[in-house]
């Protein structure tokens, strides 16, 4: 048992940042004024809910789960119920931030309709307010937008690519693939992506795409022009097993610190220093005395 209740009432976060619920249009409003969006991936209830009480803007439930949670070596081995059983619990948590679930791979690559049947599960079965997809996926995207659901799009590096791109490589280094990047970017948009995604792409291309496209760029590894950043939960909190990315800012070491407290605890325990006399719940000295005398009742009955 833990306690995880939302106080009643409450109207902002312990951080006191007011709880005004951002949607997507809520992020074109700060693209126009000029106003950076924070995002941050999150997967569980209570990652998801120190995000939100951050102010994080957007919290994207990432299917880098695969990777950081789940432990496979890429992305894609991550299903639809993985994914939706991981934005059920960042739902419960999150109250002011966008929630976007991530489809994983092979939940959209085959037919238009399939990709909206598994993108409607998100929305009905785990509550979120968008689903991103990667790649330049214009036709899924009309559709999506149509059925009223919203999309960020992801393009540049983009991890379920992987086998295809040969390695987590920059994206749009050559001025006919970035052309081709700005052109993918705003056939998104004018699809309805409320959103894009560039990740692992030069600043200058991120920075372009930004000033021209109509919705807010998130940015990953694309340099600080575009409309926001968003990073890995893990990576921001060295949380990982490897050395970081050029792109990461590990804000923190929860790794060693985590590792340390759990040290800690183990050796509190091999000595018998935890828990404490403190830390025990305590007989009543009435039901002390009654068991005694019940005890010894017990042995004089029997001698
Ligand atoms: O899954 C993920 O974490 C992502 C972000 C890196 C954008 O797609």
């Amino acid at each position: 048992m833990s306690v995880t209740n939302f106080p009643a009432g409450a109207g902002s976060a312990p951080t006191g940042i007011p709880i005004t619920k951002v949607t997507v249009p809520a992020l074109a409003e700060m693209k126009r004024q000029g106003k950076p969006i924070s995002a941050l991936t999150a997967y569980d209830y209570s990652s998801s809910r120190l995000a939100d009480e951050a102010g994080i803007d957007l919290v994207l439930v990432g299917d880098s789960l695969a990777m950081v949670v789940l432990g496979h070596e890429n992305t894609m081995a991550v299903t639809v119920d993985e994914m939706l059983h991981h934005t059920r619990a960042v739902r419960r948590a999150v109250r002011r931030a966008l929630v976007v679930a991530d489809m994983p791979f092979g939940s959209y690559h085959g037919t238009v309709a399939e990709g909206l049947a598994n993108a409607v599960r998100f929305i009905k079965e785990a509550g979120a307010e968008a689903v991103k997809i990667e790649g330049p996926r214009v036709e899924l995207v009309r559709a999506l937008t149509d059925a009223e659901i919203p999309v960020v799009g992801h393009l540049g590096l983009t991890p379920q690519s992987l086998h295809r791109m040969g390695g987590y490589r920059v994206q749009a280094r050559t001025a006919d693939t970035a052309l081709r990047l700005k052109d993918d970017a705003l056939a998104l948009a004018d699809a309805g992506a409320g959103a894009v995604v560039l990740e692992g792409v030069p600043r200058e291309v991120a920075a372009e795409i930004t000033a021209e496209l109509p919705v807010p760029t998130i940015g990953i590894g694309a340099g600080p022009e575009c409309d926001g950043q968003i990073l890995v939960f893990h990576d921001l909190l060295n949380l990982t097993f490897a050395p970081a990315a050029k792109f990461v800012r590990r804000y923190a070491d929860a790794g060693t610190l985590i590792r340390s407290a759990i040290e800690h605890y183990r050796q509190d325990v091999e000595h018998r220093a935890f828990p404490s006399d403190e830390e025990s719940y305590h007989l009543p000295e009435a039901a002390r005395k009654s068991m005694a005398a019940a005890q010894k009742a017990g042995m004089l009955r029997k001698a």
